[in-house]
C-alpha cells in the first residue's frame, strides 16, 4: 500500500506544485465551504491513480487544492463509503494520500440521527469519540510506515480543536452539541430497537461514515476534528421515516454554521 501511496502523491505532486497543510473531507452539510475555498486545482477522482470513484447520490467525486483561512488546504469533495462496496483500504486511502501530501490536521463533516433524547433536528454535534461498528480499516498486512500496529485511540478527536470550535461557536452565538458518533455499515438507517441500543452503548448520533477516516489518520499522529449535522432523531416517541433526501435537505439547512466553524477553525490553525 506505501507503494500505490507513494504513486498516487507523486502523480499529484508532478501535476503541481502544492504543499497543503489542512486536508479536510467535505461530508454533508460542507457543500458550501467550496465557494469559500480560493481553488488553485482541482483533480477528479476518475483521473488519480489508485482513487476509487465515488457512487453515492450527492457526493461528488474530486480533490480540491487552494487556499481557505489563510492555509493551504487538499479537501476532498466526496467520499467513499463501506456500503457502496469498497473495501476498507479503498475507503480510507485518500487519507493515506493526503497525509504522504503533507496534512498536519484533518477535519471531516458528517450527517448522523440523533440518539441523545437532548437533541434537536438540526442541531450540530462537536464528535468529541466514536464507537466504531463498521470493520476495522486497519486490519490486514501492518506497515509501519504509516503507524504502530496496535495504535492508540484515548484521543480520536483533537481536545484543543474542540475547544476551540466551541469557543467559536459561542461567540457565534451556534448552537453545538458534544458527544459520541456510533459508525455503522448502513446502507439501512436503524430500526427503532437499534437506535435505542446504540444510545444504550453510549453512542450520542449513529451515522455511515468518519470512523475510518479517523482510524487510519490516527494511526499516522494527525489530528483530527468531525463535525456532525443531526438530520433525524432515533429517539423513543419521536422516531419518523427518514429518506436521503430528507437528510439532504436538513443538512442544507445547517450548511452556514458549520461553514462557519470549520473556516474560522481553520484559520486559527
Ligand atoms: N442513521 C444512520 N445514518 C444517518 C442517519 C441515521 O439516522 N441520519 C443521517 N445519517
Amino acid at each position: 500500500m506505501l507503494e500505490k501511496t507513494r504513486q498516487t502523491v507523486s502523480f499529484i505532486q508532478d501535476k503541481f506544485d502544492f504543499a497543503p497543510e489542512v486536508g479536510i473531507i467535505l461530508g454533508t452539510g460542507l457543500g458550501g465551504l467550496v465557494n469559500e475555498i480560493k481553488i488553485q486545482h482541482t483533480l477528479d477522482y476518475e483521473e488519480i491513480p489508485n482513487f476509487p470513484v465515488s457512487t453515492v447520490e450527492g457526493h461528488h467525486g474530486r480533490l480540491i487544492f487552494g487556499e481557505l483561512g489563510g492555509k493551504n488546504i487538499v479537501a476532498m469533495q466526496g467520499r467513499f463509503h463501506y456500503y457502496e462496496g469498497y473495501t476498507m483500504m479503498e475507503v480510507t486511502f485518500p487519507v493515506r494520500v493526503m497525509k504522504y501530501l503533507g496534512i498536519k490536521n484533518l477535519l471531516v463533516s458528517n450527517a448522523s440521527g440523533g440518539v441523545n433524547p437532548d437533541f434537536e433536528i438540526g442541531d450540530l454535534m462537536i464528535i468529541n469519540d466514536h464507537i466504531n461498528l463498521i470493520p476495522n480499516p486497519l486490519i490486514g498486512v501492518h506497515d509501519n510506515n504509516f503507524g504502530a500496529r496496535f495504535p492508540d485511540m484515548s484521543e480520536p478527536y483533537d481536545k484543543i480543536l474542540i475547544a476551540r470550535a466551541q469557543e467559536i461557536a459561542k461567540k457565534n452565538h451556534i448552537k453545538t452539541q458534544v458527544g459520541c458518533y456510533v459508525a455503522t455499515t448502513g446502507p439501512t438507517f436503524e430500526t427503532p430497537k437499534e437506535y435505542e441500543y446504540f444510545r444504550v452503548i453510549g453512542g450520542d448520533t449513529v451515522g455511515m461514515s468518519t470512523t475510518p477516516e479517523v482510524i487510519v489518520a490516527r494511526q499516522m499522529g494527525i489530528p483530527c476534528f468531525a463535525i456532525s449535522i443531526i438530520t433525524d432523531l432515533g429517539v423513543p416517541g419521536k422516531i419518523v421515516e427518514i429518506t436521503h433526501e430528507e437528510v439532504q435537505k436538513v443538512a442544507a439547512k445547517a450548511e452556514t454554521k458549520m461553514t462557519l466553524i470549520m473556516k474560522e477553525l481553520i484559520s486559527q490553525l
